[in-house]
């Protein structure tokens, strides 16, 4: 049996043999441990920016310089590790955002995913193309897609490299009213298709190609096989490698996720203004029924965000349950994470992804021979059935043509009949002319005679 190769996911010059983007995830979940895991396995690993600087002793004194130093460092420490594909997670929405974007872009990052804002105006997309940095926003709609590329196009005369659609599936916060969730016109299905093709204009006039990559709710092989038959070049996943010996978040987090039920998987209403989806706990109840913990906000990190008003900080309610503390907070998490059954190294998993998209595989291109081979009979059924009736008309004409020889047989005759009737006659006729003439001449004679 020939070796199982995954279609690679080409950005620009940039290929990864595993069609797997690891989704950014903040606070601390997914820093360099796991993004060249993931990125030493082939996919593309992503170390998440969001209050990065929150595993630094000095967060609170300097939260801007934490972030710095702490993305900076988790860089390098995952370039250490893996000469695999590397890339970060910024959010737009960031109050230092720009200065994230720098860092990154300094230390030689492969590539940056934007999200949480529309990434537009303000970007140092000359310095990115300077540097090979690729650029990918995490869009929700076809519609922010366009707006994205058509905006990129008339103030840098660019486009980005590639674009994330994150369905509501996913876990985090997602880019969806609570109505739409549900909602079969904003599921993957829906929407990777119509991104795929808005791109195309983009993509000839800028003359590359622009992979779409498909997020939320991707948990197996056979859901990899799916997204990329709708059109996506890979997927982006987070949910499964919380669950992964590398994921960096401490060990309770990721059980959390074992221990959890389908039903404790719900909304939360972030402070943040948008809603996000976690594994519910006591912390959200008591949120939601009013109760306040005392936090201190540490350098308003976002600018919408009204910290007086606000009912918990988020980064710190996520910060605590990255370091294990779930009480004081809670865990992030996509609508699977119910399914996961156990914590396993992110080559195991990649492995079992491999198995699921090769059955899917297999089986659809058995199931496409099926539908061949019924084509095949059906075809043969279609001819057969035509030679019969052919054999059928043939035989009608046939009959058709013995009639008519015998009708024009049978007419042949009674025209020559006729004809031979009708000369009899006249010759009957000159018969008596004949006689009758010969009759009058004999009694001319006779009549001369006897006056002679
Ligand atoms: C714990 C957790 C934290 C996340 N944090 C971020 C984040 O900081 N920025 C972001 O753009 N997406 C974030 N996400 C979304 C993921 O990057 C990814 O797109 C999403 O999880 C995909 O859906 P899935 O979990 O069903 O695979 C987070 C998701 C989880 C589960």
């Amino acid at each position: 049996m020939p070796r199982f190769e995954w279609p690679s996911l080409k950005i620009g010059n940039l290929t990864a043999s595993v069609p797997i983007v690891q989704g950014g995830m903040g606070v601390g979940i997914s820093l360099s441990g796991l993004a060249s895991a993931v990125a030493e396995a082939g996919g593309i690993g992503i170390i998440a920016a969001n209050a990065i600087g929150m595993i630094e002793p000095d967060y609170f004194k300097d939260g801007r310089a934490a972030n710095l130093r702490a993305l900076r460092k988790e860089i390098q420490t995952a370039r250490q590790q893996t000469k695999g594909i590397l890339g970060v997670n910024i959010m737009v929405a960031v109050n230092d955002f720009h200065e994230m974007m720098d860092a990154a872009i300094d230390e030689k990052i492969d590539l940056i995913v934007m999200g949480a804002g529309l990434p537009i105006k303000d970007l140092p997309v000359e310095k990115m193309r300077e540097n090979g940095v690729k650029a990918i926003p995490i869009v929700s709609s076809v519609r922010a897609a366009q707006l994205i590329f058509k905006m990129w196009k008339k103030i840098y005369n660019d486009v980005p490299d590639a674009v994330v659609f994150e369905g509501p599936l996913a876990g985090g916060h997602i880019g969806f009213s609570e109505e739409q969730l549900d909602d079969p016109a904003y599921q993957l299905e829906a929407i990777v298709p119509g991104i795929v093709e808005a791109l195309k204009p983009f993509e000839e006039e800028f003359k590359r190609a622009i992979p779409v990559i498909a997020g939320g709710g991707i948990y197996s092989g056979e859901d990899i096989h799916a997204a990329l038959k709708l059109g996506a070049s890979a997927v982006q996943m987070g949910t499964r490698f919380v669950a992964t010996e590398e994921c960096d978040a401490d060990y309770k987090f990721k059980q959390a996720y074992v221990d959890s039920t389908i039903e404790q998987i719900g909304l939360i209403k972030s402070p943040v203004g948008m809603p996000g989806r976690a594994i519910r706990n006591d912390f959200i109840a008591a949120s939601e029924a009013g109760e306040r913990p005392s936090f201190k906000c540490a350098w308003k990190c976002l600018s919408t965000c009204k910290a007086d008003e606000a009912k918990y900080c988020i980064s710190i309610a996520l910060n605590n349950a990255r370091r294990g503390k779930i009480g004081q907070g809670f865990v992030f998490a996509g609508s699977n994470a119910y399914r996961v059954t156990e914590i396993v190294p992110v080559s195991s998993l990649v492995g079992e992804l491999a198995e699921g998209y090769q059955r899917k595989a297999s089986s659809s291109v058995v199931r496409h021979l099926d539908k061949l081979v019924a084509r095949v009979q059906d075809l043969r059924g279609q001819y057969d059935g035509l030679g019969i009736r052919v054999r059928e008309l043939g035989l009608a004409y046939e009959k058709s043509l013995s009639i008519r020889i015998q009708e024009a047989r049978d007419s042949g005759v009674e025209q020559l009949r006729k004809q031979y009737d009708s000369t009899l006659g006249r010759l009957r006729g000159l018969q008596l002319q004949i006689m009758e003439g010969l009759a009058d001449s004999w009694a001319l004679l006779s009549s001369e005679k006897v006056t002679s």
